[in-house]
């Protein structure tokens, strides 16, 4: 009953960004997509839902530790967590990678951001680094990063071409990319249906975009977790 009492709360309108608040685009941009590849675009979340990415129950429902396993963080990795919302998953991965390796968190809203950054000051973690993307640009170093993590992110990108184009030129030779997105095909998974992506429909997208798929996890509750690669060097 709670957890239906949050997502209804999570995914009432209010919850997303209006077309007022996103981001402008600006002249060089092109429009915004509202479907791509017979997938609908999903609104992106407001900051204002920012308490329900750090509710109590998201380890129960999404098994986040079980997630943070199967990506073998190391010391000294440069990791991007893409879309970072308020920080969940950069201040797990921030202490993994020290000391020489860092936590490039990276969002479009920058109330998001002073959430992540008001957190980091406090746990006096050194190592993480706020980046105000564009809708088309994560202002990310090229060929410097060896993992960037998408969690419950990719299915809003809005100019999923441009995203992918700079996610892949950032990678370091040998670098990937990680999608976790909540099942579309499991009628279980309590998320609405715009904010799910099938395995198919991941497979029709992202190899369109220059990766290869080289690992998948199958064991989280109520997400997918694909892991790729540049399909050319
Ligand atoms: C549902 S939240 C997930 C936050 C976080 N990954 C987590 O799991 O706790 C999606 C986030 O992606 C961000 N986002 C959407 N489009 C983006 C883009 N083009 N570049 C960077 N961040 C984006 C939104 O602002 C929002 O904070």
């Amino acid at each position: 009953m709670k957890i239906l009492l949050a997502l209804s709360i999570l995914f009432s309108t209010h919850f997303f960004l209006s077309a007022e608040d996103k981001p402008k685009e600006d002249d060089k941009m092109p429009p915004a997509l509202t479907h791509y590849l017979g997938r609908e675009i999903a609104q992106t979340m407001h900051y204002t839902g920012a308490p329900w990415l750090v509710r109590e129950s998201r380890e129960r429902e999404e098994e986040c530790s079980t997630l943070m396993k199967c990506l073998h963080f190391k010391p000294g990795m440069v990791v991007c967590d893409m879309g970072c919302g308020n920080g969940f998953y950069t201040h797990k991965i921030a202490p993994l990678v020290m000391p020489a390796g860092k936590v490039l968190a990276v969002d479009i809203q920058p109330e998001m951001l002073e959430l992540l950054n008001k957190r980091a000051e406090a746990a006096k973690e050194t190592n993480i680094e706020t980046i105000l993307g564009t809708l088309v640009d994560p202002k990310l170093p090229a060929g410097k990063v060896d993992l960037v993590l998408c969690v419950d992110v990719y299915h809003e990108f809005d100019h999923p071409v441009e995203m992918l184009a700079a996610i892949r030129k950032c990678l370091a030779p040998g670098g990937r990319m990680v999608l976790v997105e909540f099942r579309a095909e499991d009628p279980k998974v309590p998320i609405k249906k715009l904010h799910r992506m099938s395995k198919e429909q991941l497979l029709k997208e992202i190899p369109a975009n220059g990766f290869k798929l080289v690992e998948q996890f199958d064991k989280l509750p109520w997400q997918h977790v694909r892991f790729f690669e540049k399909d050319t060097p």
